[in-house]
């Protein structure tokens, strides 16, 4: 028998838990992302940040680059929860990876979206020209 699959909530608790890993000495700001694939697996990220600034790379990013390089392609993913509202780049990642839904923290209140409403007439290879 397979796993039950992880709700939205026990995706957050995996994304603030792996928060706690985050490289993040410059903002202090520990960010956490836990996406969860077709397969059932949950593939994990944080914010790794550098002492060049803009070559930090946010949580989001780091948990879809961990996840294809292990073999997974867009629109493998079913979920990504964030403790953290993503960055505008992070939801053209969203969007390229195909996520069906994205729930994050935002202040107080949890918020589940999908990539279109997250980024509205967005770019991608289909719309040049
Ligand atoms: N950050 C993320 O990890 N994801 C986002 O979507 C927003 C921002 C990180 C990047 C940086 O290390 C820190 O938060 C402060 O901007």
């Amino acid at each position: 028998m397979s796993e039950p699959r992880p709700s939205d909530d026990e995706l957050l608790t995996l994304a603030d838990a792996v928060a706690a890993r985050a490289y993040a000495p410059y903002s202090k700001l520990l960010v956490g992302c836990a996406v969860l694939a077709r397969d059932g697996r949950v593939i994990e990220g944080v914010n790794v940040e550098n002492a060049a600034y803009p070559l930090g790379v946010c949580a989001e990013r780091t948990a879809f680059a961990r996840a294809v390089a292990e073999g997974y392609r867009p629109g493998d993913f079913v979920v990504a929860a964030i403790t953290a509202s993503p960055c505008g780049g992070c939801r053209q990642w969203l969007h390229e990876m195909g996520v069906e839904r994205v729930v994050f923290r935002n202040g107080g209140r949890v918020v589940a979206m999908t990539t279109e409403e997250l980024l509205p007439e967005s770019f991608d290879s289909s719309n040049l020209g």
